[in-house]
C-alpha cells in the first residue's frame, strides 16, 4: 500500500511513522507513506494556501489551485484508489471503514486546515470524507495519522499472532474482554480463577461473556448493529 498525505504541517505526520508498528510496517516495505507540503505548490508570490471567502465570514478557506496542482502531480505518477478529505462532516471513523481502506492500494488523504477546502476541490477531486469524531481539530494531520494507523495495522503481515488484530475490539461488534498478566495476586487483587486452570474452552467462554457484559453495559448501541 501507499498512502500520499497532503498538509501544510508536515513536521505533524512523523513522529507516528517512526515508532511501533507503523514504523515496522514501512521498514517491511509493507506500506509507504510519503508527506507533501502543500506551500511547494504553491505558485503566488506570497506563498499563501489560504485566501478570504467569498460572501464574507470569518476563517480563511484553502485554495484550489495548490491542491489540484499537488494532486495532479501524484495522480499523473499512478492511480488512486481514494482521495480522502479529512474534516469534521465526514463519515465518522469505525472499524468497518478502516477494513475497507486498508484492502486498497494507493490513497490520498487531504489535510484541512482553517475553514477548510473550497467546496470545488471536494466536488472535483475528493471520493471519501472522513472525521475521527463529533469534535473539531485544529487540522486534519492528527486525525490523518489515526485514520493511517487503524488502516496500516489491518495490512496482512504487519502485526504478529500476539499483536493479531482478530481479537481487537470492534472487530466482530464487541469490545474485548479484560486481560491480565503476572502477578496472579497483586497486594491480594487476584487474577479470575479460571484463566489459570489451563482450562481453554472454558476460557474462551469466559472471554466471550465477559465482551458481551463489558459491550451490554459501556456500548449497548454496538449489538443493535
Ligand atoms: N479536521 C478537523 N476536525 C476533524 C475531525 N474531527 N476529524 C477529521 N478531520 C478533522
Amino acid at each position: 500500500m501507499r498512502i500520499d498525505i497532503i498538509t501544510v504541517l508536515p513536521e505533524l505526520l512523523k513522529s507516528p511513522f517512526e515508532a511501533s508498528i507503523l514504523k515496522r510496517a514501512i521498514d517491511k516495505g509493507i506500506v509507504e507513506v510519503h508527506t507533501h507540503n502543500l506551500r511547494d505548490y504553491v505558485t503566488n508570490n506570497y506563498k499563501t494556501v489560504d485566501d478570504y471567502q467569498f460572501g464574507g465570514g470569518a476563517g480563511m478557506v484553502m485554495m484550489i489551485e495548490p491542491i489540484d496542482k499537488c494532486i495532479s502531480s501524484l495522480k499523473a505518477e499512478r492511480d488512486y484508489d481514494e482521495i480522502i478529505y479529512m474534516t469534521p462532516d465526514g463519515a465518522t471513523l469505525n472499524q468497518n471503514i478502516a477494513n475497507q481502506l486498508s484492502l486498497k492500494g494507493n490513497l490520498i488523504i487531504l489535510c484541512g486546515h482553517y475553514k477548510g477546502v473550497d467546496q470545488r476541490v471536494r466536488d472535483i477531486f475528493v471520493t471519501k470524507e472522513i472525521s475521527i469524531g463529533d469534535y473539531v481539530l485544529s487540522g486534519g494531520e492528527l486525525g490523518a495519522a489515526v485514520l493511517c494507523d487503524s488502516i496500516i495495522r489491518l495490512i496482512p503481515g504487519v502485526l504478529n499472532d500476539e499483536t493479531s488484530a482478530l481479537t481487537d475490539s470492534f472487530q466482530d461488534n464487541l469490545l474485548a474482554p479484560p486481560v491480565y498478566t503476572r502477578p496472579s495476586d497483586y497486594k491480594g487483587h487476584k487474577v479470575p480463577e479460571i484463566l489459570l486452570n489451563g482450562n481453554f474452552p472454558k476460557i474462551e467462554k469466559w472471554r466471550e461473556d465477559q465482551a458481551y457484559k463489558r459491550t451490554k453495559e459501556r456500548r449497548p448501541d454496538l449489538l443493535d448493529e
